[in-house]
């Protein structure tokens, strides 16, 4: 039982002050640059640079993430905590590489809403798109900044099109810029009519920039949505600014927004109901596991996002399925300096708590361990890698590292019911490397990944007597989860199909619910 801790008008007051939000963007669009100008106006970090060095200092104690370093790219997300003007923003920083889309959206399964930032000389980009089409899956509210206006940039009204085409979105400006590169003079407001000049001491406008701003002004007024708080928290319309990151420009404009308009915490789905931020008992899911963040201890931690009531530090919260007490005495709440331990958190926060590998993606914590949020899926891989081993005395060693590396994310294992060998699944070519190197470098094992006969893996239901009928017929496909769930991998396409035809009764599932896996109790 639990002791109702906080009158619920405290709840709904903090977890409406809760902003928390992710950046979606291209590699080189200018999420970091942008991540980090937030946190300078939030007070956060106190010069830009901060960011970055701290990665640096992140990546020099953990031999995984010079692959970061080596090819340039971010492919841990962390969250940061901050405060605007009486809002407190959680932000979540997704990976950029298509090949951490799995990592990317569970981080944005934890986000009420996201700004996407698109490079003015390129627009929309694949990645991009993609990140997008993640967000419109669930209904997240974007901003769109417009960045590098300091440079030579595309014409607004062609890159607006391009926005509203690609991604079927409204858009609607909120500021329109005047010139862009060495010409970018500022932006005009659209509802104060107030003009931003751009830089420290700003020349007069030249006639002709001026000119094409007034026409581009009325344009734009007679041709384009007007911003509507309603249709952009529904996922319909975005609004867009236009700015310089690395100049501090329209960052603030940004803020204010989202301070103003971005969504509170939502109510999460959980198995039988709606959970609302307001309620007394505290929840949350796990969107995220990091481990071995330090080489020399083999800790955890997991990301949890909280969906409803006061989270103290100390109390007991169930664990979904397997009913497991975890006392949460040590939870971390993640400043840009630092991480600290806090002693209460609201909905929309996002606690880390260290564990020993006992808290996994998907798993909802509660106090009375009744609710089972939905909603995290595993995906299904799209590259299939047989495991073997330069030393084959360490088999044991490999089966708790691959299930520790896949408790996080990082891969998935499949133990084929044939054949005394693993098969990993990733999504994306570069995670065969992270797995290569973090096997490696963490647990000691040489391991190669060669080449597997299978081309697709699914996990499979069916009533019991086909399910057995199946397997029979199957045996050589078959393989378990890491969790035990039977799953059927496919030689080719073609085998998929023609299986699927032969078990019509036979439901093969390209994901699984996370929330599935401890199974009903
Ligand atoms: P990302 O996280 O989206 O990958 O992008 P990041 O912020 O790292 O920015 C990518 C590059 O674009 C960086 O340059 C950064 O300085 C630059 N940039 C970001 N915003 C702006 C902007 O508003 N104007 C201009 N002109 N440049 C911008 P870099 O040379 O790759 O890195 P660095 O040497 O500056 O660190």
């Amino acid at each position: 039982m639990y002791a109702p801790a906080a009158m619920p008008h405290t709840i709904s007051r903090e977890a409406q002050r809760r902003r928390t939000f992710a950046i979606i963007s291209h590699p080189d669009a200018g999420k970091t640059t942008l991540t980090e100008h937030l946190l300078l106006l939030g007070g956060a970090i106190h010069e830009a640079g901060r960011v970055k060095a701290r990665g640096e200092a992140r990546r020099a104690r953990s031999d995984w993430m010079k692959i970061e370093q080596e090819r340039g790219i971010s492919v841990t997300s962390a969250v940061m905590t901050f405060e605007y003007e009486g809002a407190v923003f959680n932000l979540l920083d997704t990976p950029g590489h298509e090949d951490f889309s799995e990592d990317t959206y569970r981080t944005l399964t934890a986000a009420d809403s996201a700004v996407m930032v698109i490079d003015a000389a390129k627009g929309i980009e694949s990645q991009t798109r993609k990140l997008f089409e993640v967000c419109r899956l669930r209904d997240i509210p974007i901003m769109t900044f417009v960045n590098k206006l300091d440079r030579e940039a595309r014409d607004a009204f062609e890159l607006l099109d391009e926005i509203s085409d690609q991604l079927q979105l409204d858009v609607a400006p909120m500021a329109w810029p005047a010139g862009h590169g060495l010409n970018f003079k500022g932006v005009y407001d659209l509802y104060t009519d107030d003009f931003a000049p751009f830089g420290d001491s700003p020349a007069p406008m030249p006639a002709d920039v001026r000119d094409k701003l007034e026409e581009d002004v009325e344009l734009a007024r007679a041709g384009l949505a007007r911003f509507d708080a309603g249709a952009y928290r529904e996922g319909h319309l975005s609004p867009v600014f236009f700015g310089s990151a690395l100049k501090n420009f329209a960052v603030r404009d940004l803020l204010a927004a989202l301070a103003r308009h971005a969504p509170s915490p939502r109510p999460q789905a959980a198995r039988d109901r709606e959970v609302k931020p307001s309620e007394h008992e505290v929840s949350g899911f796990v969107f995220k596991v990091q481990a071995n963040m330090d080489p020399n201890h083999r800790d955890r931690v997991a990301f949890v996002r909280l969906a409803s009531g006061r989270f103290r530090r100390n109390m007991k919260l169930v664990q979904s399925g397997t009913g497991k007490v975890i006392g949460v005495h040590n939870p971390i709440l993640f400043f840009a300096k630092e991480r600290e331990t806090v002693d209460e958190a609201w909905p929309g926060d996002i606690i880390g708590i260290p564990n020993h590998g006992v808290l996994r993606v998907g798993d909802t914590l509660s106090e009375s361990g009744e609710i089972v949020f939905t909603g995290i899926p595993n995906f299904a891989p799209e590259i299939l890698r047989r495991v073997r081993l330069g030393d084959p005395m360490k088999q044991k060693h490999l089966a708790r590292a691959l299930a520790s590396l896949a408790e996080e994310g990082v891969t998935q294992v499949f133990k084929p019911a044939i054949g005394s060998y693993w098969i990993v699944g990733v999504v994306g070519p570069l995670q065969l490397d992270v797995l290569k190197s973090r096997l490696r470098d963490e647990y000691g094992l040489d391991a190669e990944l060669e080449a597997s006969p299978y081309d697709a893996a699914r996990w499979i239901s069916a009533p019991r007597d086909d399910l057995e009928k199946f397997t029979e017929g199957n045996r050589g496909g078959m393989a378990a989860d890491r969790d035990g769930a039977p799953v059927f991998l496919a030689k080719s396409a073609w085998e998929l199909g023609y299986v699927a035809e032969k078990f019509p009764r036979v439901k093969f599932a390209k994901t699984r619910e996370r929330s599935d896996v401890h199974g009903e109790k």
